[in-house]
């Protein structure tokens, strides 16, 4: 009999795909997907540590879940809790004690261990902890095959941050910058569009800091790497998240020129629009530098689509820094931008500061200008749309729209565009003429339906 799993995933992209590959080790022991935690015979929380609120998130689903394992417990039955994560990495023993009937908590390097694990946590019915940074490398012991479930696929090439950003507790969870080699990245890349990939994003912490060993022994940096990736047939396009300016090399810029498969669009984090505040976040750029890496991106390509994330009220941050930091999204127009309050994260250098009154920033302040930022972001997104009307873009169908007959993609930009088409486009690329612009999406029409529609 299959045994029900469900997963919950919380955070960035490289959870996602942590996830997808938890499953695919659960799978050969005869665990199988489900898409509700009732009745699971085992749950795994897969956790973010990034901001207070998205750690403790955790603990509250965790109560609920709690519920549904007693429920299943008395029923005879047995289901297995796991945290995974950045929860469980940085504070693993604390989850077990604040969540006693939590049974495993296991980081995000031990999961290719899961069937051990399980298998210990099954006999002994007690507490399993693995939240070490391993010898051997989760990479080498994953399967290779890999299931995708539309046409678009993610593929972690590096993990871990040697950057140190004072607010981030990254370096602390994912641990040292590591790349793995061209060659089990491409193998990767082969099996998921073996698997029906018609997009694959290109994972990393700073994923432009990437430094595999490449196919000829040299070190290989992401430019290469993706350059070898746009050659597989079938792959029709390449993105890659998230990446860190300081690292943004020249050879980077000019594969955004030359490779057709890599889409026009990057997520470029600068955090900041004020350098004192860069500085004291430890970010390895000015405010000119950022603007000179814009500068030579859209001289290589005019049309690229410019994403981002802003931090208001990090310690020590003024009025005067935050108007620029609104001066600066004036000039460069982001299409897209994730903005969050400074949240101060135990252990960082930032929290530090933060925890002396004369930085810290109050509530209400970074509220406001929070409210500020994203009004100036949000307006900059509809401009962009609006602006879209009347192109055509070819359109990556992704899934079923919620009204029948429609279905939902993205434009080579990231936006998402819903538009009247058959269901065997699913999965395809096709010009879409943008008819109605709105913040959040892009409505269109088929364009050469008639033909396409019987092709
Ligand atoms: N507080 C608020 N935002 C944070 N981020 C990272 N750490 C913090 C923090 N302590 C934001 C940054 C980063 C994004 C993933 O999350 O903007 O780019
Ligand atoms: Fe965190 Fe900075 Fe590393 Fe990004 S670059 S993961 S913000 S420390």
């Amino acid at each position: 009999m299959a045994k029900k799993l469900y997963i919950k995933t919380y955070g960035c992209q490289m959870n996602v795909y942590d996830s997808e590959r938890i499953a695919e080790v659960l799978a050969p022991i005869g665990f199988v997907l489900s898409d509700t935690s009732d009745d699971a015979d085992m749950v795994i929380l897969n956790t973010c540590h990034i901001r207070e609120k998205a750690a403790e998130k955790v603990y509250s689903e965790l109560g609920r879940l709690r519920k549904q394992k007693a429920t299943k417990e008395k029923a005879g039955g047995r289901m297995i809790l796991g945290v995974t994560g950045c929860v469980a990495q940085a504070e693993g023993a604390e989850v077990l004690k604040r969540a006693p009937y939590v049974d495993l908590v296991f980081g995000p390097q031990t999961y290719h261990r899961l069937p051990e694990m399980v298998a210990r946590a099954v006999r002994q019915h007690g507490q399993v902890l693995d939240t070490d940074f391993p010898e051997d490398n989760k990479f080498d012991s994953l399967p290779s095959t890999r299931t995708v479930e539309g046409a678009t696929a993610f593929l972690t090439v590096q993990e871990g941050c040697d950057k140190f950003c004072t607010y981030c507790v990254v370096p602390y969870t994912r641990g040292a910058e590591y790349s793995r080699p061209v060659g089990q990245v491409l193998k990767e890349a082969q099996a998921l569009v073996r698997a029906g990939a018609v997009e694959i994003t290109v994972l990393g912490q700073n994923v432009n800091a990437y430094h595999g060993t490449g196919t000829d022994g040299e070190e290989w940096g992401l430019a290469q790497l993706i350059r070898e990736i746009a050659a597989i047939k079938g792959l029709d396009r390449i993105r890659y998240i998230t990446s860190y300016p300081a690292e943004m090399t020249d050879e980077l810029i000019e594969a955004h020129a030359d490779i057709a498969k890599l889409m026009p669009y990057l997520h470029l984090p600068i955090q900041s629009g004020a350098d004192s505040v860069l500085k004291a976040m430890n970010r390895q750029h000015t405010v000119a530098h950022y603007k000179t890496i814009v500068q030579k991106l859209r001289k290589a390509v005019p049309d690229i689509a410019l994403s981002s994330d802003f931090i208001v009220g990090f310690p020590g941050e003024t009025d005067a820094d935050f108007e620029e930091t609104l001066k600066l999204v004036e000039e460069i127009q982001f299409i897209q931008t994730y903005s969050f309050k400074y949240s101060a994260r135990p252990g960082t250098p930032a929290a530090l500061l933060d925890s002396q009154d004369e930085y810290h920033v109050p509530e209400a302040v970074k509220a406001t200008r929070l409210a500020r930022l994203q009004a100036a972001l949000n307006g900059n997104t509809l401009a962009f749309n609006l602006g879209a009307v009347g192109q055509t873009y070819p359109v990556l169908l992704e899934r079923l729209g919620k009204t029948p007959g429609y279905l939902v993609g993205r434009s080579p930009y990231m936006q998402t565009v819903v538009v009247a088409a058959p269901e065997h486009f699913l999965h395809t690329i096709q010009n879409v003429l943008m008819t109605q612009a709105g913040p959040n999406s892009l409505q269109g029409e088929l364009v050469n339906s008639a033909q396409r529609a019987t092709a």
